[in-house]
């Protein structure tokens, strides 16, 4: 069913920030962040069945242990395979470059910048490292402008989307700032008018968005744990409540993004699965009287 819009183009599951320590080990001694990411996998299947890839934007590790990667592969591979899409793994600051590249089979030597592409055909990704070794802030060195601005060349039919773990965006929380992206004008020049249509971002646990140089960014929240921004400051406060991932959808001429829970919670079918199917089976304009129409 459609409305006045086809269906998209494409379709990004965009999830971020999973935390994942060796053996599932609770983080902080507190947070299930294995048994979360398992529940995003279950509702990946259920809510993305037509996702053309799946990105997870940085802190894939809390320490970059081996095992943590392993285990992220161990949840999310089946459900990649399941939706026949690929995974576009992109480097934060909790992961560590060497572990997280040998465990996850990503392209490039030792610790230099994960930087890589996948090429879908009409779409293009580009995972670009702002990870700084030793660091929680992010940038990118400048022997990367060169590979980006190669990787951004001769963009396919629906163009390129940008990852990249820290947003390139002023931050709301004002500890975070601490921790902010510092090559923010080297960046800009890089991807105006490259036909770059998003940049996917996480790192601050938060949903949030705005632009750089035109390009929408888009942050998807935390799979482990969400920064509560209405907690009283000074201080940061940490819950585990509030994860979510994102479905990003590309169209011709712009892009849409929805914010999913990631985590199941008690519901009731508000319109009924029986009455969507009549809906379905309906005509336009028979559709739009039986749903639409207020009543008199
Ligand atoms: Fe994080
Ligand atoms: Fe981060």
């Amino acid at each position: 069913m459609h409305g006045q819009h086809p269906a998209p183009e494409a379709v990004i599951v965009h999830l971020s920030d999973t935390h994942l320590l060796a053996g599932g080990a609770p983080l902080a001694g507190l947070v299930d962040t294995e048994g979360h990411l398992r529940d995003v996998a279950a509702r990946l299947g259920v809510a993305a069945r037509d996702a053309d890839v799946i990105v997870v934007s940085g802190d894939v590790a809390d320490r970059g242990e081996p095992e943590a990667y392993a285990l992220a592969r161990e949840i999310l591979e089946p459900v990649a395979a399941a939706l026949g899409v690929p995974i576009a793994w992109a480097a934060g600051n909790h992961d560590e470059r060497a572990p997280m590249r040998a465990a996850l089979g990503l392209p490039g030597e030792g610790a230099a910048p994960i930087d890589h592409v996948l090429d879908l055909g009409r779409l293009r990704i580009v995972v670009l490292d702002s990870s700084l070794p030793g660091w929680h802030h992010g940038g990118f060195d400048p022997g990367q402008d060169a590979w980006l601005d190669a990787a951004l060349a001769d963009p396919p039919e629906l163009g390129t989307l940008l990852v990249v773990h820290h947003p390139p965006l002023p931050y709301r929380s004002r500890l975070m700032r601490l921790l902010e992206f510092r090559d923010e004008a080297r960046l800009a020049e890089l991807v105006r008018d490259r036909g770059v249509r998003a940049i996917l971002s996480g790192h601050l646990h938060i949903d949030g968005s705005g632009t750089l140089a035109g390009v929408p960014v888009v942050l998807a929240g935390a799979t482990s744990y969400a920064d509560d921004l209405g907690g009283p400051p000074p201080a940061m406060h940490g819950i585990d409540a509030a994860q979510t991932f994102t479905l990003l959808e590309v169209y011709a001429d712009r892009v849409a993004h929805s914010v999913v829970p990631a985590l199941p919670h008690p519901s009731r079918e508000s319109i009924p699965a029986e009455l969507a199917e009549r809906l379905a089976a309906m005509d336009p304009a028979e559709r739009a009287e039986r749903f639409s129409r207020k009543p008199d």
